[in-house]
């Protein structure tokens, strides 16, 4: 390993509202050597997930929070240059939770193999991880989708909501609609990405365009940001449309309460329902997903785009960028 050392961020102290460059601290430390069962792998990025700001959050959830002290929990994908697990080897690429650092020591049972004959790696953070199967389970499960529906996107040049809408027009939907900050963003969803039209929350009246865009109604809103836009879409849904409760980034830096829908009672009227789920409890089914939007991707029938910054050492930055919305779908870190 010559020289190299371990670059790691922190978690320095909790954060409230966005977090920022105080909450981090930085250090560099020797590299550790894998014991029984673990790995040492060399990240090559990391993915920036919002639900990382929820894992900074002192409370009980479906993830024990990050303590203080410890390096910030985050997926990754990279190279294995240091085994103890029988069944992974030296370069062996891999996925999974590796922390922000440059080098990570891992269970290898935790980690999942990856080949960059099926894709780039970073694709295995976005389209092809985890928020492409949340974007797959959330739309075919979840949602329930079936041929002919109408569906609303929120955040939908994101991460998660740019696959949202792809993986439900290739599985038969009439209509699919997304929601963005701009007018760039906008663009990119309707002509990069085929949905049928995009609605800039930060510019134009979302109820009324969401009226004139789903003229017969919503039969699935995927909703990755909650407050106001989530009040809209209720307000227009169809009659046993399904809600697809995927995150709620508008509430995540709340100081106080996370602010509930207004407009609940549409699901009463529209027999309706809303649902949340973590996209985990489909591990055992990611194998025929990846197969599936594999060979979409291979067709061009799914587009994905990254915005990747360079360097672990701006990673309170490139965080603040999810919420502030400067980027285009996946934002990753190249270490
Ligand atoms: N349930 C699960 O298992 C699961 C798994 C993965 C992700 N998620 C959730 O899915 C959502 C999307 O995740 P992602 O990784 O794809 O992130 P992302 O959409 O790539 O990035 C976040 C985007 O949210 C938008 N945004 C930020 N603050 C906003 C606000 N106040 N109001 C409206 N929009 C805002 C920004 O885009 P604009 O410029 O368009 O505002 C920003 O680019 C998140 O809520 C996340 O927690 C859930």
């Amino acid at each position: 390993m010559g020289t190299e050392s371990n670059f790691q961020v922190r978690l320095a102290a909790r954060p409230e509202g966005v977090p920022t460059r105080q909450n981090w601290e930085m250090s560099q430390t020797e590299i550790a050597w894998p014991s029984d069962g673990e790995v040492l792998v060399k990240t090559a990025f990391i993915s920036i997930d919002p639900a990382m700001r929820g894992w900074l959050r002192d409370a009980k959830s479906y993830l024990p929070p990050v303590a203080i002290g410890e390096v910030m929990r985050a997926s990754g994908v990279g190279t294995i240059i240091a085994s103890k697990h029988p069944d992974l080897k030296e370069g062996d690429q891999v996925v999974g939770h590796v922390g922000v650092q440059s080098h990570a020591l891992v269970q290898g049972a935790a980690l999942r193999t990856v080949s960059e004959e099926v894709a780039p790696l970073s694709t295995f953070l976005g389209a092809l991880g985890m928020p492409g199967m949340t974007a797959y389970f959330g739309v075919t499960d979840v949602g329930a989708l079936e041929i002919g529906d109408t569906v609303l996107v929120s955040a939908a040049a994101g991460a998660v909501g740019s696959i949202a809408g792809q993986v439900a027009r290739n599985r038969g939907a009439g209509r699919v609609v997304g929601i963005a900050g701009s007018d760039e963003k906008c663009r990119h969803v309707v002509e990069s990405l085929g949905f049928d039209a995009a609605i800039n929350y930060k510019t134009e009246s979302v109820g009324k365009k969401i009226e004139d865009h789903c003229p017969a109604g919503i039969d699935v809103f995927f909703d990755n940001v909650g407050g106001d836009i989530l009040d809209d879409a209720l307000s227009c849904l169809r009659q046993g449309a399904r809600v697809v409760l995927c995150g709620a980034i508008s509430q995540y830096n709340n100081l106080g309460n996370v602010r509930g829908p207004k407009n609940y009672l549409s699901l009463l009227v529209n027999r309706a329902r809303m649902q949340g789920f973590i996209v985990s409890d489909y591990s055992d089914q990611y194998g025929s997903a990846v197969g599936e939007m594999a060979g979409w991707l291979a067709e061009g029938r799914l587009r994905h785009r990254e915005t990747t910054v360079q360097g672990l050492e701006t990673f309170p930055e490139t965080f603040q960028r999810l919420f502030s919305g400067e980027k285009i779908g996946k934002l990753l870190i190249r270490v």
